[in-house]
């Protein structure tokens, strides 16, 4: 299992599934830019929430949207899990699932 963090009070950890890649966000660092810092390739574009690239399954934990997702997502996605990545503060560790171009709808 890849692990790029040292888990410390101020940051939260994120696990990508299926993969196991593991790494650390900072307190108030939104999920897409703390996967960018630690190198993943991780779908976006905008950065803003207007896109929907970086559409990510939340599998568990809790996360705190920076915009409303209804803008971007459908309501069904929304209530299956997914989030913006480029939008979402994570509020404790968290395991989420990227999807991946094939995958869109
Ligand atoms: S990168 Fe465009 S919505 Fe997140």
């Amino acid at each position: 299992m890849l692990k790029a963090f040292k888990k410390t009070a101020a940051t939260q950890i994120a696990r990508v599934e299926p993969l196991g890649v593991e790494f650390e966000a900072s307190r108030g660092e939104r999920l897409l830019s703390a996967a960018l810092r630690h190198g993943l390739e991780w779908p976006h574009r905008c950065k803003v929430g207007s896109c929907g690239t970086c559409k990510t399954l939340l599998i568990s934990g809790e996360i705190k949207p920076q915009l409303d997702f209804a803008y971007v997502l459908t309501s069904k996605e929304i209530d299956e899990g997914y989030i913006l990545a480029c939008q979402s503060i994570l509020k404790s560790d968290v395991s989420v699932r990227i999807v991946h171009r094939k995958e869109r709808k």
